[in-house]
């Protein structure tokens, strides 16, 4: 995953390309660089590592006047994170720059195509085919050139490009990868993602797929992939500028743990009316929902964690089977979905390109789909037949936490409202519920307060591998602890569902082995204070979670964190919270880089895409698609 960026105006455009490449930062950060039209050529700067080595290089954009430019800061996938394999790369003839955000997937056939044609490479990138391939079309026209460029593209891709006869004028195109257009006032962008244009503009314009359009200081044009013009609407980012920057945490990761009981209240807000759940300008019929057979939910990461807890939510008050499936995993399964299975599919970004695939396949074996996704206008966001958004707000670090909880909240809003709709739960239980969880956000708010001590509870227990026990909504709140611990605090960390642990894994409990112990389900607290007891007696150190009041657990584990009670079905909203903040400490500790860890991505753009086609050995096969 890489983010780009593009400015046009009259004033200095390399710093507001560097100020975007700073916030799309966490799509990417091992190289960056800079073109910018100047003097009737275009002056490319580019370094290997973070931006804050482009801005020296370039004096903070001092170095490469020009008032339009595009930008670049990459996630290496095709070569090294070196200065010549970072974007943006030139035509042979200096007449165009790209950058791309994406994979080129056939690269390496029109690679060897273009070096018969004679051009000379500079780089082991896909994207410098790109490039190659505009100044092979190129004719003196640059729609047709960009047009002929992406008829030859399999893979995804937004790119971005500038063309030396046509000074002020910056191109896009898209395909399957995020590009948002920025509408200024004599002035106008395109980036990744709108949290690099909220401090210049909110008025901004999602381009489809297969779109292309042109922007000058004072036009944007939109074509569709015929080449005929499209009038797109404008819409209103909500976001703030502060919403988008670290707002006086030292990580954006911190800063987003603390928004939850605010990102909570706006996922439950516009969904509760006179104590009612209602979704988003859509209803499932009573017939719709009567041929449902069972609900599938799918995702990656984290996303998947949420919906491990959503399922129990969803099972417990509806009544009707669901199964969490691994998106990477379903979208080659051959699975059994048809037209009455009801697909949840859960995305922070809405670009994980497994879990877009795993949509295409539920849709193409007829299933209907709801996204739960944050971001707006994203690729889940569009393939989906609803779409429940989280409105968690830009989530910059890469570890997700807001943009779990927003899920989980989601996903309860969900369960209440199917539940009603099915008749699964009568009027005073319902009533109850939505009550409790419009109580979420002060709940949430009260467990960030009562676990000052956190700091000093991850040092004692983030010392080396852990293991993370529980059970039923418990355990769900476990997979997403480790999975949190491994991400940003690089440490070993393990998950278990509690009654697991002796089937083999207390092989590995010896002295002094931190246990995390997840114990927030009433009805399954004693089952799992005796998994507490079986490890301890062999030695483990024991950090156990629980609800308030809980006395039982202080007697047996070494230190508790306590979360406020609330109902079982709800709370691993509270749960993870201090999950989170554990993992953060343990990572500050460890000095890690806590909101850009290593070797990760806000989301994974790699993958091809493929359909599940009938051979004529009537065994399914995947075919890449073109
Ligand atoms: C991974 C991220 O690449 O994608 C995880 O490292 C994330 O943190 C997962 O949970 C899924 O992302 P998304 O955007 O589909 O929720």
């Amino acid at each position: 995953m890489c983010g780009i960026v593009g400015f046009t105006g009259a004033r200095a455009a390399a710093p507001v390309l560097l100020g975007g490449l700073e916030r799309l930062e966490y799509r990417g950060y091992d190289s960056a660089g800079i073109a910018v039209f100047h003097d009737g050529a275009i002056q490319v700067e580019k370094v290997s590592g973070r931006i804050a080595r482009l801005r020296e290089k370039t004096e903070d954009g001092a170095l490469t006047p020009g008032s339009a430019g595009i930008g670049h800061t990459r996630w290496a996938t095709h070569g090294a994170p070196t200065d010549l394999n970072a974007h943006p790369h030139l035509s042979n003839d200096g007449r165009f720059a790209v950058v791309h955000n994406g994979i080129i997937e056939n690269y390496l056939e029109l690679r060897k195509e273009l070096i018969r044609d004679g051009y000379v490479f500079q780089s082991e990138t896909d994207t410098e085919t790109i490039v190659h391939l505009l100044e092979k079309y190129y004719d003196g026209d640059i729609k047709t050139a960009v047009m002929k460029t992406a008829a030859r593209l399999e893979g995804s891709y937004a790119l971005g490009i500038v063309c030396t006869d046509t000074p002020d004028a910056l191109y896009v195109v898209r395909e399957a990868s995020p590009l948002i257009l920025g509408v200024g006032v004599e002035e106008n962008y395109f980036a990744s993602d709108v949290t690099a244009l909220v401090s210049h503009t909110k008025n901004v314009i999602y381009l489809d797929d297969g779109e292309f359009a042109k922007l000058t200081p004072d036009s944007i044009k939109v074509f569709d992939c015929t080449g005929c013009e499209v009038k797109k609407p404008v819409s209103r980012v909500t976001w703030s500028v502060e919403a988008a920057e670290k707002g006086g945490y030292e990580h954006f990761m911190l800063k987003e743990i603390m928004e939850q009981p605010a990102a909570v209240k706006a996922a439950l807000t516009p969904r509760i009316h006179d104590g009612r759940v209602q979704l988003d300008g859509f209803e499932l019929s009573a017939e719709e929902l009567g041929g449902v057979s069972k609900i599938i939910i799918t995702a990656c990461g984290s996303a998947y964690y949420a919906g491990c807890s959503g399922r129990y939510a969803i099972e417990h008050l509806c009544r009707v089977p669901v199964q969490v499936e691994l998106a990477s995993e379903l979208r080659y399964a051959d699975p059994m979905v048809d037209e009455h299975t009801l697909v949840l599919v859960i995305s922070q970004s809405g670009e994980t390109a497994d879990t877009i695939a795993a949509l295409r396949e539920c849709k193409a074996r007829g299933a209907k789909v709801i996204g739960i996704v944050n971001v707006v206008g994203s690729t889940i966001a569009k393939l989906s037949d609803h779409v429940l958004y989280t409105f968690a707000g830009p989530e910059i670090a890469v570890a997700t936490t807001k943009g779990f909880t927003t899920q989980l909240t989601v996903l309860y809003l969900f369960a209440l409202y199917l539940a009603e709709k099915l008749g699964r739960i009568d009027a005073d239980s319902y009533a109850a519920l939505v009550k409790e969880l419009q109580h979420l956000p002060r709940r949430i708010q009260q467990t960030i307060d009562m676990n000052w001590q956190l700091p000093k509870l991850a040092s004692r227990y983030a010392s080396h591998s852990l293991f993370f026990i529980g059970r039923n909504t418990d355990y769900a709140v476990a997979l997403e602890g480790a999975l949190k611990m491994k991400e940003i605090s690089y440490l070993h960390a393990e998950s278990y569902a509690a009654g697991e642990l002796k089937h083999g894994t207390i092989a590995l409990i010896e002295e002094n082995q931190p246990v995390i112990a997840v114990c927030c389900n009433e009805a399954l607290m004693d089952k799992t204070l005796s998994n507490i007891v079986e490890v301890k007696a062999r030695g483990a150190k024991v950090l156990a979670l629980s609800c308030k009041g809980n006395k039982k657990i202080v007697s047996q584990a070494d230190d508790v964190i306590f979360i406020p009670r609330v109902e079982t079905v709800f709370s691993a909203a509270l749960a993870v919270v201090p999950l989170q903040l554990l993992a953060y400490y343990a990572a500050k500790e460890k000095g890690c880089d806590i909101d850009k860890p290593k070797n990760l991505a806000k989301f994974c753009a790699k993958g091809h895409k493929t359909r599940l086609i009938r051979s004529p050995t009537r065994l399914w096969r995947y075919k890449t698609l073109s």
